[in-house]
């Protein structure tokens, strides 16, 4: 009997004990219990593996985590990566303050967890998921709330599920580094993470560095794939996402197929990281897919401020507005140095910049960028224009119709070109530049400008332009496709019900004003924004096709002093220009007016003519074209609602080349009282001819008095010879309106605008300052040349002008703009 009991005994302990073991206590440590070399931990399905392993002929230990059931053994995690232990008689155990500590054989430790909690019940499990945790099975939430997790440390394997993450509550930096070698687990310098700064807002992205360097990037985000990897899209693999929380930042992947094994490497040796596929039938590790992939993946190959276009020879272009560092380098196929800009940005005058739109670009290395998710992209432009250093922007999000803002500063490094992300670039881009790239067409349009002009051009106009609706802020930009340029410079066409709706049928009531080539009158579109539409009278002979070229033409105009043309209407007969309303209408009602007047105080005054100087300074000297405006009088000055200066009213400006700064015309057309005297007489118009009716609009805004019809106390002097006499008695302040003197004006400042004011109207052209050097004078302090007598000194000069072999045509009011010579 006891023979039979031993035996029962006997059998129970070979046949029932190892099953048993198989399906109990083999996924978890315990405290004081020891997993020595020779044993493992099996997750719980059976898919890993936990255990000491070695790799060739050496007989160093490590301790890993791999496949179950793959022959090749694919350890997929190291826990003593560089310390191995070089005998059979390591252990791993929970000491007593709850850590998983790896011992060798003299029992000093080798390696172990850091968990910061001491756990009551500590326990240390291997889950399916291949992750190794560290938990409290007291703790009710143990399941998930792990005091020390082997995903937390990656090794050169990224598993699914896994998230690839910057805890930046902990701070915790997941990063993968690829094994020195394929026998020794310890990290190489091939390592992959992500990388932002949470302080300064950077967009977030994932970095491929071989030691310190760089060598290639995902690209960020941008809502549906990594900049960089066009090709992450929906496949039957496996899903992705990507999470970017206050919390926390991370990549993850799933398998759709769980029973298909599939894995993300580091390799040092090839310098790829590899997306593997288990080929059962096989018996070996497919690749799927490696990263870098090419030539124009390699970090920065091209240097800065270029791109890279893989189909190509040479590879490497310099953004369009930007030319070759060492144009010798560069031709000896030497990128490194990179590409500068051909013309430098204007900072301090923000309107002075463009951008260019590149599309399906990888946008570039994000160290130096920074996010708003909340932010469109019209703020996202404004806020870039606005900071000196910032070279370039986009949305951060491209689902749906694109949101948040990037804006990059400095150099532009690492973009290639791809035929389809989706993402835009815009860069900035000097407007002269802008210019250039625009060669071609300016071609074309500035013959129909200057030639053509003459006769079309002068009736009709009000070219300025800006962007027109809000979500298509970058209209006026030009585009790039697929590496070739391609304008993008829509006319926006208003249909004319929705003038008509706006203007209630062109109502009588609705009209603001009349103006030389038209009526103005006040509209509301469906959306409750109000415009000023600008209904071109029937007679007007310029035809459709040479008004759009203008209208073109002039859409490359950009001040924040320039009054914003939103768009057009050309329908039969009816020509309509659509512009941004102002709400405080012209500055004539303002200085001129009784009532109104007394609301300028001197401060606004001089603000007033200080934009109107920016506004000018750009025709004449920033836009890529030049413009001589040839109106310029205080009703052709709009007021926003701030009261801020927008020149209107471009229906005789005339456009020019180059240095070619003087024309001259037989049809004299302009405004009596602001025409220089060289125009009036001879027809000879120049930018200085724009300085002169500059200076007597500043005189009038001093005053408050029009300079037509003006009568001095006691003779017969002109409005700018009485602030001659008056300047050179030494008594100019008399000249100030009354109303600015009932509040605070600075002396000194009306004294020297006056003195200005004198420069610009004097007699010869030469003498007259151009517009860059009034915006300086009227913001130093630097000492003023003394004026010499001005043109129209008395009203007999003014006569003579406006009489001598000229016949002025009759006009209804004084103070619309005529023709004073009809030609031939
Ligand atoms: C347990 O291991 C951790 C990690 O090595 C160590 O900090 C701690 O001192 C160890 N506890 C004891 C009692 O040795
Ligand atoms: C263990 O200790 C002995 C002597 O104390 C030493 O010779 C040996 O190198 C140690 N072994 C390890 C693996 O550190
Ligand atoms: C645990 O050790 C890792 C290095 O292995 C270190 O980066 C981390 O800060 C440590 N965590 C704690 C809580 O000490
Ligand atoms: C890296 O790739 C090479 C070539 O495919 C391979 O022989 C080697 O085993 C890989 N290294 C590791 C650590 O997997
Ligand atoms: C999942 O993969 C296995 C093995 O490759 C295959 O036999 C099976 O049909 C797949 N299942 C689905 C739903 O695709
Ligand atoms: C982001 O932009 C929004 C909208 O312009 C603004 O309200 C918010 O303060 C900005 N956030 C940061 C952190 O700048």
């Amino acid at each position: 009997m006891a023979i039979f009991f031993t035996l029962m005994l006997i059998i129970a302990v070979i046949f029932f004990f190892p099953i048993q073991a198989v399906f109990s206590a083999v996924d978890t440590i315990e405290p004081y219990k020891t997993i020595g070399d020779g044993t493992t931990l099996i997750s719980i399905g059976g898919i890993f593996e936990l255990g000491f392993f070695s790799r060739g002929n050496s007989k160093n230990r490590y301790v890993g985590i791999w496949y179950k059931n793959i022959p090749v053994q694919t350890v997929v995690w190291v826990a003593n990566r560089c310390n191995p232990i070089v005998d059979s008689f390591g252990s791993l155990t929970i000491n007593s303050t709850g850590n998983l500590v790896l011992l060798d054989h003299n029992k000093s430790v080798i390696w172990s967890t850091n968990s910061s909690k001491q756990a009551k019940k500590p326990i240390a499990q291997l889950l399916d998921s291949g992750n190794l945790v560290l938990r409290d099975e007291e703790d009710v939430n143990s399941e998930t709330n792990y005091l020390w997790q082997s995903f937390d440390y990656p090794s050169d394997t990224l598993l699914p599920n896994m998230k690839f993450r910057w805890d930046l509550k902990s701070g915790l930096k997941r990063r993968l580094s690829a094994w020195k070698n394929w026998d020794d687990p310890c990290p190489g310098d091939f390592t992959h993470g992500t990388e932002f700064d949470p302080q300064l807002q950077t967009f977030t992205e994932f970095y491929f560095r071989k030691g310190t360097k760089k060598f290639y990037r995902t690209g960020p985000w941008n809502g549906l794939r990594f900049s960089g990897s066009p090709d992450l899209r929906t496949n039957p693999l496996y899903g992705f996402d990507f999470v970017d929380t206050e919390d926390e930042v991370y990549f993850i992947y799933d398998l759709k197929n769980k029973s298909v094994i599939s894995i993300l490497v580091l390799n040092q040796t090839t310098s790829l990281r590899e997306r593997l596929i288990w080929i059962e039938a096989e018996k070996i590790w497919r690749t799927y897919a490696s990263f870098p992939r090419d030539g124009c993946d390699k970090y920065g190959v091209c240097g800065a401020n270029a791109n890279c276009l893989i189909n190509d020879n040479p590879i490497c272009h310099c953004l369009k507005g930007f030319k070759p560092k060492s144009q010798e380098k560069w031709n000896s196929m030497d990128w490194s140095e990179g590409c500068v800009r051909s013309s430098p940005l204007n900072c301090l005058e923000k309107e002075k910049d463009g951008f260019i739109k590149f599309s399906d670009l990888k946008v570039p290395d994000t160290t130096r960028s920074w996010v708003n998710k909340s932010m469109n992209l019209k703020e996202c432009r404004a806020k870039c224009l606005s900071d000196c250093s910032c070279t370039a922007y986009t949305n951060s999000d491209i689902t749906g119709q694109g949101s948040g803002c990037v804006i990059w500063y400095d150099d532009l490094i690492d973009i290639r070109q791809f035929s389809d992300t989706g993402h835009d670039l815009f860069i900035r881009i000097s407007r002269l530049e802008l210019g250039k790239i625009n060669d071609n067409k300016i071609r074309i349009v500035i013959p129909v400008a200057v030639v053509g002009g003459v006769t079309g051009m002068l009736l009709l106009g009000y070219f300025i332009w800006r962007r027109y609706l809000k979500d298509k802020t970058d209209r006026n930009e030009t585009s790039r496709k697929n590496g070739g340029q391609e304008e993008d410079l829509e006319l926006p066409l208003f249909n004319l019900s929705t003038i008509a709706t706006a203007t209630e049928n062109f109502l009588v009531d609705n009209k603001l004003g009349e103006g030389g080539f038209g009526s103005v009158y006040r509209g509301k579109l469906e959306d409750g924004k109000q415009i000023a539409v600008k209904r071109l009278s029937i007679s007007s002979r310029q035809g459709v096709k040479e008004l759009k070229n203008e209208v073109k033409l002039i859409a490359k105009l950009q001040h924040r002093n320039l009054v914003t043309l939103l768009g057009c209407c050309i329908q039969g007969e009816e020509k309509v220009l659509v512009y941004e309303y102002m709400s405080n209408k012209s500055l004539d009602s303002f200085i001129f007016g009784q009532n109104e007047g007394k609301l300028l105080e001197w401060s606004k005054r001089f603000e007033i003519i200080y934009g109107i100087a920016r506004g000018l300074q750009y025709l004449h000297q920033d836009s890529r074209l030049r413009v001589i405006h040839r109106d310029l009088k205080a009703s052709n000055i709009l007021l926003d609602s701030e009261m801020n200066p927008k020149i209107s009213d471009f229906g005789l400006a005339r456009t020019f080349v180059g240095d070619h700064t003087e024309e001259k015309t037989n049809r004299v057309i302009g405004t009596y009282g602001y025409m220089a005297p060289e125009y009036a007489i001879n027809g000879f118009f120049s930018i200085k001819s724009d300085v002169f009716s500059f200076g007597v609009l500043v005189l009038e805004i001093i005053t408050g008095k029009k300079s037509r019809g003006f009568h001095g106390d006691n003779h017969d002097l002109t409005l700018i010879g009485h602030a001659w006499m008056l300047h050179n008695e030494g008594n100019s302040f008399g000249l100030l309106d009354q109303h600015s003197m009932e509040s605070a004006y600075d002396l000194k400042q009306v004294l020297r605008c006056i003195h200005i004011g004198l420069l610009c109207v004097q007699k010869s052209p030469a003498d007259r300052p151009n517009m860059s050097s009034v915006v300086f004078m009227l913001q130093s302090e630097s000492e003023l040349p003394q004026p010499k007598p001005p043109g129209y000194f008395t009203e007999m000069d003014s006569t003579k002008a406006n009489s001598s072999s000229i016949k002025p045509k009759p006009s209804s009011t004084n103070d619309v703009s005529i023709s004073l010579v009809e030609a031939r």
